[in-house]
């Protein structure tokens, strides 16, 4: 038995709690990357919630690696102040906050206004028939981006973010170099598992050496792919391991290449009584394959199915997103005892804030809320 409510260390990380709200993009940084009014109210109120550990939403280590407008950025020291002011809000209620950094590859959703910047996506390799145009990263591209994202480590650290998480999920940079779907290089960075892994195993060893080994380092693990001739769990578990001897200290479960994220979050509406948490099988086969903390995320929406999970050893932390986006207090109303579950209902609605679209989230969770008689 594992309490949810037990505390729990991730090097000299101390969490009260067993609950994390994961990484969650909210589009509200202003055009240079820097935190407005409104995120610094969302990551204040997160903070007074009692959550074991916060993740910001992705934060672009260069330029080209923007994914989206509205990102957060970490990518020059003129985002310290930024940096900064997200982590005093999280501080200011007693939470901890990880810095999630990303490089989105040839994921630039926003390939128009990065073209409008004179910038182009860079990928591993040039893959046929993509809806976002890229080209191939030159051997020098990849050394650069892997000391970038050494730097906004470094400066996560310098901003006084408790950990830092690598996105190595979703199909951006890391999941694309990862996979044989993506990664058709002929070069050490590609071909088989090892060379593949390689930019993974580059940039831990580089953020461990610009942040030094004391400093909590996670990632957000595409454990396996969920298409045809992707990577395996098995290969999966194998880049956890090497992801943990070259300096990560924990490890959440997500999904690489395929599975397409929308598909997967929208449309998918569920109540508590039909709650399926995605990735609980391949969280309990990593977890028995390591010693480092294993995190799980995706559909867990009850403390008891927390709970369960921990009884179980399946992880070692709950992560959520959407729940939080509903909310944010959602930890301390169970820790208080009330123990319903949460009162978001899975309608994915919140894919809007991907598009910039807060107003259509506010309106649609808003009905919801009431319709259902929600309280
Ligand atoms: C609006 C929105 C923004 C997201 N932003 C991020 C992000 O910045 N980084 C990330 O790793 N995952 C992001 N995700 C994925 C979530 O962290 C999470 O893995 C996924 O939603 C499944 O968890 P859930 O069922 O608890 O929502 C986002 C999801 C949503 C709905």
């Amino acid at each position: 038995m594992v309490d949810a409510f037990s505390p729990i260390s991730i090097k000299r990380m101390e969490l009260g709690n067993r609950f994390m709200r994961s990484a969650t993009h909210d589009t509200s940084a202003d055009e240079s990357g820097a935190v407005t009014d409104k995120s610094i109210s969302i990551y204040r109120s997160l903070g007074e919630g009692d959550i074991g550990l916060i993740v910001s939403g992705y934060a672009f280590v260069s330029a080209h690696g923007q994914a989206f407008q509205g990102q957060y950025g970490a990518h020059t020291d003129e985002m310290l102040p930024s940096l900064r002011r997200m982590v005093e809000a999280a501080h200011s209620g007693g939470g901890k906050i990880a810095l999630q950094t990303v490089h989105a590859g040839r994921a630039g959703i926003n390939a128009p206004y990065l073209k409008d910047k004179g910038i182009t996506s860079l990928a591993p390799s040039k893959i046929k028939g993509s809806r976002f145009p890229h080209r191939e990263m030159t051997t020098d591209e990849i050394e650069a981006i892997i000391k970038d994202f050494g730097s906004a480590a470094e400066r996560a650290r310098e901003a006084g973010f408790d950990a830092v998480q690598l996105h190595g999920a979703h199909g951006y940079l890391m999941s694309q170099s990862l996979s044989p779907l993506t990664n058709k290089r002929t070069d050490i960075w590609g071909g088989s598992p090892e060379n593949r892994r390689r930019f993974h195993i580059e940039v831990v060893r580089e953020v461990r050496r610009r942040v030094g080994h004391d400093f909590p380092l996670l990632i957000k693990l595409g454990i396996m792919d969920d298409a045809p001739g992707g990577t395996t769990l098995s290969e999966g578990i194998d880049t956890a391991r090497e992801m943990i001897a070259v300096g990560v200290d924990a490890i959440e479960v997500s999904f690489g290449i395929g599975g397409d994220f929308m598909q997967r979050i929208v449309g998918k509406e569920a109540t508590p009584d039909n709650e399926s948490p995605w990735f609980r099988e391949r969280a309990a086969v990593l977890r028995a394959a390591v010693s480092a903390p294993v995190m799980v995320v995706g559909g867990i929406r009850s403390f008891e199915m927390a709970q369960t999970i921990l009884d179980a050893g399946e992880a070692d932390i709950i992560s959520m997103c959407r729940p939080f986006i509903r909310e944010p207090k959602i930890i301390k109303r169970w820790l208080v005892g009330d123990r319903r579950p949460a009162r978001c209902i899975t309608c994915g609605q919140c894919h809007n804030l991907l598009v910039g679209r807060q107003d259509v989230l506010d309106s649609y969770c808003w009905q919801e809320f009431h319709s259902r008689g929600i309280p």
